[in-house]
């Protein structure tokens, strides 16, 4: 479970959050949304000990994110898979070195370990076809495809997959996603909106998704957060964000509808 208290975090004279509380049980997936620059990325950044509150309480497990050593940080930080916007994959490196990088730094060597754990990702993210359904020979080959392309050979959704295929590695509790939709076309945007629907499904995770994307929080998300001037201006269902008459909820769903229309 996240819970966070009473936040604050100012830059300067900005104040980007302003008291914002709120938890997040176990096995929920939540969407942070609202405009450009309301400080979501940053919330994201104080959950999990990249930023320290100015004032307020962030625990993880019970644990208080905001009061941990960097030892603590470090182990924290093995229960959570993080997707960065765009989703941030090294270019000289194939889709499998990239994937398993992590482990890599943590000095794992055991290319039977290894090469598991990225047979196993490719297939949570849909890179890799089920093996009981295909012949072995079959697997083995998209495997080596796959696994040895590099990044510039790989269309933009491809490469959210091997993003969130390299946050699944170590089986975390907790998956943030920043934006990882955006830049997608509508099709490719609704796999990934399935893909962290299933995923959190399948393996039981803890999902954060901030997002600019409407059809995201209606496809994929539990609850929604909408951020403010540095307040939660809404928290609740999909179903109750689409039915609010708060005049400021409805104004950012009715022009990005008019947007989503346009686009
Ligand atoms: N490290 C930092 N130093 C100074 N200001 C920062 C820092 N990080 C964020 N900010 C400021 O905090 C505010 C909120 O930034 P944040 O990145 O959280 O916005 P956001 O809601 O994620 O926006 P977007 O939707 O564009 O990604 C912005 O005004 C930003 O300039
Ligand atoms: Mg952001």
């Amino acid at each position: 479970m996240i819970a966070v208290e009473n936040l604050h975090k100012s830059f300067g004279p900005k104040q980007v959050l302003r008291g914002v509380s709120f938890s997040i049980e176990t096995g929920e997936t939540v969407a942070i949304i609202g405009r450009s620059g309301t400080g979501k990325s940053v919330l994201l950044k104080l959950i999990v000990g990249l930023l320290q509150p100015d004032q307020g309480i962030v625990t993880l497990d019970g644990k208080r994110v905001d009061q941990m050593s960097e030892k603590d940080l470090y182990e924290m930080r093995r229960s959570i898979g993080y997707v960065f916007q765009g989703a941030a994959l090294f270019d000289s490196l194939t889709v499998a070195q990239n994937i398993v990088l992590g482990l890599h730094e943590h000095g794992e060597r055991d290319q039977q370990l290894l090469d598991h754990e990225i047979r196993r990702n490719l297939m949570n993210v849909g890179l890799l076809p089920d093996p009981e359904r295909v012949p072995a020979d079959q697997f083995e080959e998209a495997y080596r495809i796959i696994a040895n392309k590099k990044p510039a050979e790989l269309s933009g959704g491809m490469r959210k997959r091997v993003g969130v295929a390299r946050a699944l590695v170590g089986q975390p509790r907790y998956i943030f996603y920043d934006e990882p939709t955006t830049g997608l076309d509508p099709i490719t945007s609704e796999q990934i909106d399935n893909l962290v629907r299933d995923l959190a499904s399948k393996l039981d995770v803890t999902s954060v998704l901030i997002t600019h994307d409407l059809f995201s929080v209606y496809k994929a998300a539990d609850r929604a957060i909408f951020l403010e001037e540095g307040l939660i201006r809404f928290i609740g269902t999909p179903d109750e964000l689409r039915n609010s008459d708060d005049p400021v909820v409805r104004e950012f769903i009715e022009r990005y509808n008019v947007q989503g229309a346009a686009a």
